[in-house]
Parts: structure tokens; sequence; C-alpha cells
């Protein structure tokens, strides 16, 4: 692996091994094996935890960052194109991480340059570091990642980290649970993804007690309001689906509450205290998952180095 674009891009051998990174560098943080090493994080799109996460990482691995995290400020203003861009940053780092609101826009970064792309989320296509973290979390709160009842609500329809996660999953025999009003269902491609894979899945409008109580994972996602072009719409469903600490009263005593976060209405702050509550440990688990992901993309023996 070099660049990481799609989830689709790496086998299920590379998933377990990256979660075991993942594992190590959460027992060892600061290990500082990227000395010499400059990553550029470009952010065409606003993002908190993503962009933080990969900074901290490269950081605590010992390495440098530059960047932008607003395209505003930059030549992209006056009309410098996604290629020249890329083809310029590569001229100084070692390695790309870049979010943009374009679907395709990480493919298309590396068809213009031999310099890693790592894709922070491309419009409403993929987030695969987001899918690691997710998958890392999964592993760490379940002790596996086969067989489980994966219950997805919200935004199925924009939603690049149900759409990454879906795909990881199907290497681990997942059975999901879709709730969504009609508006936001989950794609087509993405149920014949399922079908072609032998994935179980149902659909539901209706966020029932019923379907939380056969879940181990409940991943809860925000309806994205800068993915509607008609602003009626989104205020039309915004708020249709609402996780209260009550609904989780019968809930299995496994199941975890996760979400990429930010969020908005979709989870009351009476769950928070609810030790089912997983959300903010799992933008956590995004620090040791991107130390994993840079260090793979670069090529770098972490067990090696430590000897
Ligand atoms: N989960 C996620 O991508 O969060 P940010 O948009 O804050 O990076």
């Amino acid at each position: 692996m070099s660049n990481l674009v799609s989830i689709d891009d790496i086998s299920r051998e590379e998933i377990l091994d990256l979660i075991e990174r993942a594992r190590y560098f959460e027992e060892h943080p600061n290990h500082k094996v990227l000395d010499g090493k400059v990553v550029a994080t470009l952010f065409f799109e606003p993002s908190t935890r993503t962009r933080l996460s990969f900074e901290t990482a490269v950081n605590r691995l010992g390495g440098r960052v530059i960047g932008f995290s607003d395209a505003g400020t930059t030549s992209t203003s006056k009309g410098e194109t996604l290629k020249d861009t890329i083809k310029m940053v590569s001229n100084y780092v070692d390695l790309i991480i870049m979010r943009h609101y374009l679907e395709g826009a990480a493919r298309y970064a590396t068809e213009v340059t031999d310099t890693p792309i790592i894709n922070a989320g491309d419009g409403a296509n993929q987030h695969p570091s987001q899918t690691m973290l997710d998958l890392y979390s999964i592993s760490k709160t379940q002790g596996k990642l086969n067989d489980l009842t994966i219950t997805m609500v919200g935004d199925l329809k924009y939603g690049r980290t149900v759409h990454s996660l879906l795909m990881a999953m199907r290497y681990f025999n997942p059975t999901f649970n879709f709730v969504a009003c009609d508006e936001l269902r989950m794609p087509k491609e993405y149920k014949d993804f399922c079908d072609a894979n032998g994935i179980k899945y149902t659909e539901h409008t209706e966020f029932s007690e019923e379907v939380i109580n056969q879940t181990d994972i409940l991943y809860m996602t925000r309806v994205q309001r800068e993915r509607f072009t008609d602003i009626m719409e989104y205020e039309k469903v915004k708020n249709l689906y609402t996780l209260h600490n009550d609904m989780l009263a019968n809930s299995k005593p496994n199941l975890r509450v996760l979400h990429p976060l930010p969020r908005v209405n979709e989870i009351d702050r009476d769950v928070d205290d609810n030790p089912k509550a997983y959300y903010f440990d799992q933008a956590r688990n995004g620090l040791f998952a991107r130390q994993a992901i840079i260090c793979k993309a670069l090529g770098i023996d972490i067990y090696k180095e430590n000897n």
C-alpha cells in the first residue's frame, strides 16, 4: 500500500495488519519513525478530527507537517487547478493527505503524481482512514470483527463513512440494518455490492427499539447540510432520527454507539454518559489508526525501526 484512496484498494490481510499497527501505536504513540519526512495536509473541505489527528500522528511520529485547512487562502482562489496544486506540493513532501469536495479527487491526484496520496474524504464517496479507525474501534469493543450486526442510521445516501465501512466489512460476514428516510436511503450501488458479496441487510424507515436491541454496533450519522442543493429538502429530513438514552435500555450489553462526528441532533447529550457511548473514544482511536496508515503508506517497518 502506498496510496489509500478507497477502502476497496486494501485486502483483508492489510486491514488486519493496519489494526495490529494501530494497536501498537496506542501502546507506543511517540515512536519516532518519521525523522526527516515532511507530510502535506491539503483540506479543501472543513475538518476537525481528520486533519488534527493526521497532523498529531505525524508530529508524534517525529515528522513535519505543511498544508492548509482553507483553500481560500491558497492559489486555488486565483484559479490554480487541482492538478497543478498536487504537482507543486509533490515537489516539497513525502506524502499528501487530502480532503476534497469532489468525488474522485483523490484518485485523480494519484494519476498526476508519484507521491503517495491518502484520501481524507472525497465528497460523498469514500473516507477510508475513518473506516480504519471504525474497524479498530469495533475490534477493540467487540473483541472481533466477524459476525456482527451493524445498524447504520441517518444519511446513508451521502454518508461516505457508511459507504466505506460497508465495503470493508465484506470480509467479516456482517448483517446490516439500514435506517433512513426515503430521501437518504442507502444507494443502490451499495446494496448491489451487498448482494454481490453475500452480505445480509434489511432496510427500515423506523428507528425502532426492535432494531436497536439486535444490534452490536449502532452507527449514527449526521445529515450533511453541505451535500444538499435544495435547503428545503435538508430542513425536511435533518431531525428525523435522534438517539435518546432510554432507547438503549434493553440493548445488548456489548452494544456500542459509534458516530464519525461531528454530531448535530442525532445523538442526544443524555447518551454521552452511557457506558455504551463510544464516539469520543472512537475519535481518539483515529490518532493510532492514522499513525498506522501513514507508516504503511511510506513503507516504514515500524517493528524493525523499534529494534
Ligand atoms: N469524522 C470526520 O471526518 O470528522 P471531521 O470532518 O471533523 O474531520
